[in-house]
């Protein structure tokens, strides 16, 4: 006899395990099946965020960082330090330790939540009598049964065709994440956000590091103005960046890797490295779902095809995160999956697309929501735009961090906040700010009236408002 569950999750990422704790709190029986393996072979729940992205990633960028501190801005503090030297197997065994805490915190809410999890593979094998028939292959075989699936089955990093990732010289963001020395030479095929976070770390520990980027345009994704000052920051950090170039044929062997590529003058270029990263984007991953069996549909690109409610093809099968359309961010997955429960229990579960934002986490840190002034010329919107440049806020300056600016772009006659760009310092944190006014449809003027702490980066924000209507007080 199968055990019945109301909602099976298949995917204990950041939108599959959000999803299943949301459908408990609304009093469902939830089950969620996650494959993932940590090193030991056991349970690894998180997903990609966790394991192998969002999580791992930060811990490598915090701790490069402070090797860079040490070694270039200790000094301008008074504070000398010599020989600083970086363990990178202690790096390493940090990043994992906090990878765990992550795995080990799910599994604790699963506990928590009343969520049944199940360790191994779910597929479909049939529908009948108004439920899914979900096969679980783990250390055993077993039968679930769930009257709503949400498949939370995320994404795969896209290989360069016909250069599989072997993981010791051809990366992909997981061999990315356990390089175990620091290479003298790195490249890396695409400056998207997977390029310069990582190319940021083993940079600040020592590697030669290049980007080959194929468009000709550095972040097309992100508001011109702000991608114009972070490449000036990367290229002063000796950050090499090709845009326009054509990759060629890629040789691996044991001792490298060699890149041959055309550069946008047409030169043929060849470029000798230890350790190539290729990180050209992402593919939504179904893999193992048999999703035949049902008859669930994909798109061309291979994702889940879902309607503006996240649902599939299928009655009662919902589908949300990586492996769906739109943005391939953890908190856009974990807010379909909170949405996503919602509706299963009959509510008006919503996500504004809107107002997701984008966090690039390099040094300067790149942060955004909303749309960019190339967009709103392009959309035809009478728009007023106002900067405000971190090099006049008293507290970049006493964290000897001025890099970067803050830039509203509101509407011209309703003064209704648009977009918000930030490079500098510590957006991650500072763009909340500007998410909270989008969603209450706030004007410049209201974040230009607020009283924001002194001396903090945050008065940038509201310089920056205020330069909207002309008026910053410190610039
Ligand atoms: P995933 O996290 O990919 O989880 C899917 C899970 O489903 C996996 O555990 C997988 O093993 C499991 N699974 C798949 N098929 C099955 C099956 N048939 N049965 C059982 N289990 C299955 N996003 C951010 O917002 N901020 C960041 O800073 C950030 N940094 C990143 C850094 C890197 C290097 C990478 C690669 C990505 C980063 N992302 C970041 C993106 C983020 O990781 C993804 O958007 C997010 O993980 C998607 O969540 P998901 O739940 O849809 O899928
Ligand atoms: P990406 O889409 O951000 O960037 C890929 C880059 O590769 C693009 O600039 C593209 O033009 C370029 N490219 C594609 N094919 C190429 C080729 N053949 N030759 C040269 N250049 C080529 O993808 P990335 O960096 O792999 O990251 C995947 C996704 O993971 C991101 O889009 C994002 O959704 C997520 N992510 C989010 C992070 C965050 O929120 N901080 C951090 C890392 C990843």
């Amino acid at each position: 006899m199968s055990q019945a569950f109301d909602v099976v999750v298949i995917g204990g990422g950041p939108g599959g395990y959000i999803a299943a704790i949301r459908a408990a709190q609304l009093g469902f029986q939830v089950a969620c099946i996650d494959e993932w393996k940590n090193g030991k072979g056991g349970p690894a729940p998180g997903g990609t965020c966790t394991n192998v992205g969002c999580i791992p990633s930060k811990a490598l960028l915090q701790s490069s960082e402070h090797f860079e501190h040490a070694n270039k801005h200790f000094a301008d503090h008074g504070i000398s330090v010599s020989d600083v030297k970086i363990d990178v197997a202690k790096m390493l065994a940090r990043k994992d330790s906090v990878v765990k805490q992550n795995n080990d915190g799910i599994l604790y809410l699963f506990k928590k939540n009343k969520v049944t999890f199940f360790h191994g593979r779910g597929s479909f094998t049939k529908a009948e009598a108004g439920a899914y028939e979900i096969k679980v292959a783990g250390a055993k075989e077993e039968s679930i049964t769930g009257k709503h699936i949400i498949l939370a089955t995320g994404s795969n990093a896209r290989a360069l065709p016909g250069v599989p990732f072997d993981e010791e010289t051809v990366l992909s963001n997981d061999g990315a994440l356990r390089v175990g020395a620091v290479p003298k030479k790195l490249a890396l095929i695409g400056s998207g956000v997977i390029g310069l976070e990582m190319g940021s770390v083993w940079r600040r520990l020592g590697a030669e590091v290049t980007i080959l980027e194929g468009l000709p345009t550095f972040l097309g994704a992100v508001d011109e103005q702000i991608a114009k000052e972070a490449k000036k920051a990367f290229d002063k950090q000796g950050l090499k960046i090709e845009l326009g170039v054509k990759v060629g044929e890629v040789k691996a062997g044991k001792g490298g890797v060699s890149v041959a590529y055309t550069n946008a003058k047409g030169e043929a270029q060849q470029l000798d490295v230890d350790k190539l990263i290729v990180s050209i984007g992402r593919v939504p991953n179904t893999i193992g779902l048999n999703g035949e069996a049902v008859g669930l549909k994909l798109d061309e690109r291979g994702a889940i095809v879902v309607d503006d409610d996240c649902k599939t093809s299928l009655p009662n099968v919902w589908a949300i995160g990586d492996v769906v359309r739109g943005p391939m961010l953890a908190h856009k997955a974990e807010e379909e999956g909170v949405a996503v429960a919602e509706r299963i229990a009959g509510q008006h579960g919503h996500v504004n697309f809107n107002t997701v934002p984008w966090v690039i986490y390099t040094s300067p840190e790149i942060a955004w929501v909303g749309r960019t002034e190339q967009q709103l010329k392009a959309d035809g919107v009478a728009y007023k735009a106002g900067t405000f440049p971190f090099l006049a806020n008293g507290r970049a300056r006493a964290l000897g961090d001025t890099t970067g600016m803050v830039k509203f772009l509101a509407d011209a006659k309703t003064d209704e906040i648009l977009g918000v760009h930030m490079v500098g310092p510590q957006v991650s944190e500072l763009i909340s700010e500007a998410v909270v006014a989008m969603e209450f449809k706030a004007s410049a003027e209201d974040i230009a009236r607020i009283c924001h702490a002194h001396p903090s980066l945050s008065e940038a924000t509201k310089e920056a408002a205020l330069a909207v209507d002309k008026r910053t007080l410190n610039f």
